[in-house]
């Protein structure tokens, strides 16, 4: 017998990996991120709270992690620009002008804001209908928001920021007393250490880790070693750390390290060449053999300790 929030795990990542199919390694990701998400604004606000997400992207993951569903015709590839992967070039970063979104389901909670610096996603957040308002922001400058305002803080970018340190203090700002900044980090050192070069000791050669990589270790600008992070959090006044807990890693990250991110390119060319029927086809038999495939181990799956490559930390602000 599955327990109540395995059910829930399970409901959740049914709903990436039908957002995210030709990226499964993300719908585990985000699932096991969008969970702890879940279970933190259950447990801490109300409805009536005000809720800032921080770098809210296409908005997509908040809107799954508070029990949103979107219809299988919808997907993240709906509205891509499909070049080469790189630091600098992001496809999700562009909006067809008929771009449309089934939902299913609305989510239990409205958020008051989200931000982000692209604006073609928040155009896509637009029309989720989730947020309140939507504000275009650098997180490298202080946010148009005003102090003391909002009862729970997100993010999971944080380490995308080169002056994390600033813009923790300025999420601090913008959170209320006895209100909460909510964090989801990777670190420089347990990053690292999960990597497939790192953890099987093979050297695959220069060309199989640029591949891999696809610039993603280039954009994360704020990455600090778990130890230089905890000692930011540290000189920070007036936060208490309420639960700071390991996320995943281990296997998941070897899963995530490869995944079909070196694919991408081809099978997103691939699927688009399909009408709407075969589409729906194709990719409800690929979710279902990928489901079937990892159910039994996301439903068992613990962090371990030592091995987490991603951690989730709730901060109170007590001044
Ligand atoms: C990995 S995505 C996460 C998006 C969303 N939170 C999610 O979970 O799907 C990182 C997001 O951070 C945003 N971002 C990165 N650097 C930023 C900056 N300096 N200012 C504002 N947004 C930034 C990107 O545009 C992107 O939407």
């Amino acid at each position: 017998m599955k327990s109540k929030s395995t059910k829930i795990l399970l409901d959740i990542y049914k709903e990436f990996l039908n957002y995210f199919w030709l990226r499964p390694e993300s719908a585990i990701v985000q699932s096991f991120r969008a969970i702890e998400l879940r279970k933190t604004v259950y447990q801490r606000i109300s409805k009536k709270n005000k809720f800032l997400d921080v770098s809210c992207g296409d908005g997509v993951f908040t809107f799954i992690a508070l029990g949103g569903k979107l219809g299988t015709s919808f997907d993240s590839y709906k509205s891509i620009k499909n070049k080469q992967r790189s630091a600098k070039f992001d496809a999700y970063d562009h909006i067809d002008k008929n771009f449309k979104i089934k939902i299913l389901k609305k989510p239990s909670y409205k958020i008051d804001t989200g931000t982000d610096w692209k604006l073609n996603l928040l155009k896509k957040s637009k029309h989720l209908k989730l947020f309140k308002k939507l504000v275009l922001h650098n997180n490298e400058k202080r946010f148009p928001l005003n102090d003391n305002h909002f009862d729970f803080v997100y993010s999971n970018s944080a380490y995308w920021v080169k002056n994390i340190k600033q813009h923790l203090i300025d999420m601090k700002r913008v959170a209320k007393k006895n209100g909460y900044l909510y964090l989801h980090v990777k670190f420089k050192d347990t990053y690292l250490a999960t990597l497939i070069k790192n953890q099987t000791k093979i050297s695959f050669g220069p060309k199989f880790e640029k591949i891999i990589d696809g610039g993603r270790y280039e954009t994360w600008k704020g990455l600090k070693t778990k130890k230089e992070f905890d000692k930011i959090l540290d000189g920070i006044s007036g936060l208490k750390v309420i639960s700071y807990k390991p996320l995943y890693g281990d296997i998941i990250m070897l899963i995530w390290d490869i995944g079909f991110r070196p694919l991408f390119k081809p099978l997103f060319e691939m699927s688009k060449s399909l009408n709407k029927t075969k589409y729906i086809k194709v990719k409800t038999e690929w979710i279902k053999i990928l489901y079937d495939m990892s159910e039994n181990f996301i439903s068992n799956y613990k962090p371990k300790k030592k091995g987490a490559m991603e951690y989730t930390i709730l901060l109170k602000k007590v001044y």
